[in-house]
């Protein structure tokens, strides 16, 4: 019997319970909530489309009951707010990163052995900020972000080379930050071929910058951040784990000296199991690309030092 809780039933724990359920990922879901009754009504309109989606995967609301999340392989948090049009992520931590403290607090007392992936923005501060209060193993706190900006990579490409987007490999690393991820352009490839063979370099370049707004975009138009993509990278990221797939996913997880960088939560190729972040997979870098990623770890560690300043760690 597998048990995911997702915290926040906003528009991304909502889409990512969704996912969960009408795939049947685990065999029980939680959400829970801060609001009264958001998470239970959520849940019970989701109940009522087993018969008409086919699962019968159990989805439970509730509002700040952390008791019903007790023993959860796996918790995703999407707590916090989104950011507003014109916003970037980082200016988000004021508020979010007390909420995500209490939240890691409450259900590390009915989980003590769950894997967390972490959602909430900035999601590198607030992975690194998890990691330090935790107490877990690194293999077991997860920052979502590069699942998501890869799957937006592969959109983009698919969309100029007029491909499957299913048969695109590509990979993001570095922040979830609208400047400071690295979309590697080197690595992308389009059945087994480059797609710097199949693309010229200005539609390369718009993929990238594309790519690297792809969350400012939607919220332009929407007039707050994104759902559908997060929540089902954060749902693709916890079935990587509950079926121990062994996937290559870029996602963020605390360095201990790979890829230069240690002390800090920034997204890498890892490979994801059912222990969470199994392994962190060297992928070698060219002199322009390690320089971007230490850019890239330079703004993340701008905003981590906000987390001293707010008194949160
Ligand atoms: C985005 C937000 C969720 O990129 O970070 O859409």
């Amino acid at each position: 019997m597998s048990k995911v809780t997702v915290v926040g039933a906003g528009n991304v724990g909502a889409t990512c319970v969704n996912v969960l359920a009408f795939r049947q990922i685990a065999d029980e879901v939680v959400m829970l909530d801060v609001k009264e009754g958001v998470a239970e009504g959520k849940a019970l309109d989701m109940t009522q489309t087993a018969t008409l989606l086919h699962f019968n995967t159990k989805i439970t609301g509730c509002t700040n009951d952390y008791e019903k999340t007790a023993d959860s392989d796996v918790v995703v948090i999407t707590s916090g707010v989104p950011r507003k049009p014109g916003m970037t992520r980082e200016e988000l931590i004021d508020v979010n990163a007390g909420i995500i403290k209490g939240v890691v607090e409450n259900v590390l007392r009915y989980s003590p052995n769950a894997i967390l992936v972490i959602v909430s923005n900035p999601m590198d501060t607030m992975a690194y900020l998890t990691c330090k209060i935790a107490g877990l193993p690194r293999n077991k706190v997860i920052g979502m972000g590069g699942t998501l900006d890869t799957a937006r990579f592969k959109c983009y490409l698919s969309k100029a080379l007029n491909a499957n987007p299913n048969e695109i490999e590509g990979l993001v690393i570095g922040a979830h930050g609208d400047t400071s991820m690295i979309p590697l352009v080197r690595y992308a490839s389009y059945k087994c071929r480059p797609v710097t063979e199949l693309l010229d370099k200005d539609t390369l370049d718009k993929i990238v910058s594309d790519t690297m707004l792809g969350g400012a975009t939607i919220t332009k138009m929407l007039g707050t951040s994104a759902w559908y993509a997060p929540g089902a990278a954060a749902a693709y990221l916890v079935e990587a784990i509950i079926h121990d797939e062994k996937k290559v996913i870029p996602c963020s997880i605390y360095l201990e000296g790979e890829y230069g960088q240690s002390d800090i939560c920034l997204g890498v190729p890892v490979l994801i199991g059912k222990n969470g972040a199994e392994q962190i997979l060297d992928y070698h870098l060219n002199a322009e690309e390690k320089e971007l990623f230490k850019k890239s770890a330079e703004s993340v560690r701008v905003t981590n030092a906000m987390l001293k300043d707010l008194g949160v760690i």
